[in-house]
């Protein structure tokens, strides 16, 4: 891997942060607004103090350069309520850049030979922490206004809509899942040769208008539609306040074709029980995603005849094939200097609606995988075979508890970085405050 591209990805990525770093107000950098999430503030701390530990000391073999920030900073320091006495803006914006600077004079003489994967370790680390930076920054205005952000733009409304039936036959075969790249997480690691019986999945997310039937037909008020542990989620939140749409909602047909937004695991399985699907597992909607649908000419020019993966073949990158994701393919975070408009404060910042990106259909022609919302999957977060936790036990591994539900796709927040098919996120069930839909499968037609 080229030193150069890990240096412009870098720029790039830090670019972004510093530019979100420049929205926030002193007040809403250091308030914690939901017990689930740290304050914005500490984030920007926790980036640069990542950075340093994994590249400064760990692998450059250096001290600690501002022992002071330990505590505060590191991952097992303090608990999420305790992080509220934070450092000014000014000086995490400091931080950031001694380190960074450092951090690049190390690039130099780094070894990419046996250190290279740290480097895309860390390019995901900060994406990941922004993406959760945006959605607090959301928490904040959606507490005062709920349901009323973010507004919609004006070619949302003039979108064909989506035909709410429409499921793709994906054929029974092989294909091989996870990713050995020198950017995949432990998590992803290693790719594995997975058998799935034919199934029909989704062409689009499910839409805020489809999900409106769901509310409209009672789905809040009906036990039948909720499993154990979601309808028993829904009577406590209850408790807390009157809970009958998800989180992002917006009542207004402007958005009939944008995916629905902020919904918990548990809602997104009522959803599918109601039109009598289910949830895919990851590997249904991986296979949906990475899988090719031609056939595989062999070198001789004679079709191998088979319709999927064989043994070893690699499953490509991303649904549109193996580029790098641009603003033509997806509604991701991508930074104003890729996307055709530069005066785009930083990214969209908002879901778009689910057929407006037909360049970034997977070989099956499923739409929006990558971007606008992440998707619930009926998988639980767990190790692959051959699993060796990387940079650190509590990275991945600690998760692996049969608590938490993988999130695949990414979001309109989502940086470039951290979004491809073999990407998995986790989160529990019951959390909401992410950018995160779903689509549904079915066994049959
Ligand atoms: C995978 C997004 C749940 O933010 O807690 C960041 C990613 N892990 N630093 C999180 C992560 C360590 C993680 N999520
Ligand atoms: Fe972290």
């Amino acid at each position: 891997m080229a030193k150069s591209t890990i240096l412009a990805a870098f720029q790039q990525c830090r670019q972004q942060t510093l530019a979100l770093l420049e929205q926030i107000d002193a007040g809403s950098f250091c308030s914690q607004v939901h017990p689930d999430f740290s304050p914005v503030g500490w984030h920007f701390g926790h980036i640069a103090f990542t950075e340093a530990l994994w590249l400064l000391e760990r692998s450059a073999g250096g001290k600690c350069i501002f022992p002071q920030y330990r505590q505060l900073y590191a991952a097992d320091g303090l608990p999420k309520s305790a992080r509220v006495e934070l450092p000014s803006i000014e000086e995490t914006r400091d931080y950031l850049n001694v380190v960074r600077e450092k951090v690049v004079d190390y690039l130099e003489v780094a070894d990419m030979a046996t250190d290279a994967k740290i480097w895309f370790f860390l390019l995901q680390h900060e994406s990941q922490h922004c993406e959760t930076i945006s959605l607090v920054l959301e928490l904040n205005k959606t507490q005062n206004y709920p349901s009323l952000s973010p507004s919609p733009s004006l070619s949302s409304a003039t979108t064909s809509p989506a035909l709410a039936n429409d499921m793709i036959q994906i054929p029974a075969g092989e294909f091989e899942m996870g990713s050995n790249d020198i950017d995949a997480l432990d998590n992803e690691s290693f790719a594995h040769q997975v058998y799935l019986d034919t199934y029909y999945i989704d062409r689009y997310p499910v839409t805020c208008q489809q999900y409106r039937e769901f509310m409209q037909a009672g789905g809040y008020e009906n036990a039948q539609y909720w499993s154990d542990a979601g309808w028993r989620w829904l009577q406590s939140e209850q408790v807390q306040q009157p809970l009958k749409q998800p989180l992002y909602w917006h009542d207004n047909a402007a958005w009939d074709n944008h995916p629905v937004c902020g919904v918990s695991y548990y809602e997104a399985e009522a959803y599918a029980k109601f039109v009598g699907k289910r949830l895919p597992t990851e590997a249904e909607w991986e296979k949906a995603v990475r899988g090719e649908k031609e056939e595989i000419t062999e070198g001789n020019g004679e079709l191998a005849g088979k319709t999927t993966a064989r043994q070893g073949y690699h499953q490509r990158k991303y649904p549109w094939g193996n580029e790098e994701p641009t603003a033509e393919y997806c509604n991701c975070a991508v930074s104003i200097f890729e996307s055709q408009s530069q005066f785009q404060s930083q990214f969209q910042s908002q879901t778009t609606p689910v057929n407006a990106y037909p360049q970034g259909q997977s070989a099956y022609g499923m739409y929006d995988a990558l971007g606008n919302v992440w998707e619930w999957t009926s998988s639980w977060f767990d190790a692959y075979p051959g699993f060796i936790y990387y940079p650190y036990i509590g990275y991945s591994q600690v998760y692996f508890d049969g608590k938490h539900r993988v999130l695949k796709g990414g979001s309109f927040a989502t940086r470039i970085w951290a979004m491809r098919g073999s990407f998995r996120n986790w989160y529990h069930p019951h959390v909401r405050q992410i950018f995160a839909g779903f689509r549904c499968v079915s066994d049959e037609r």
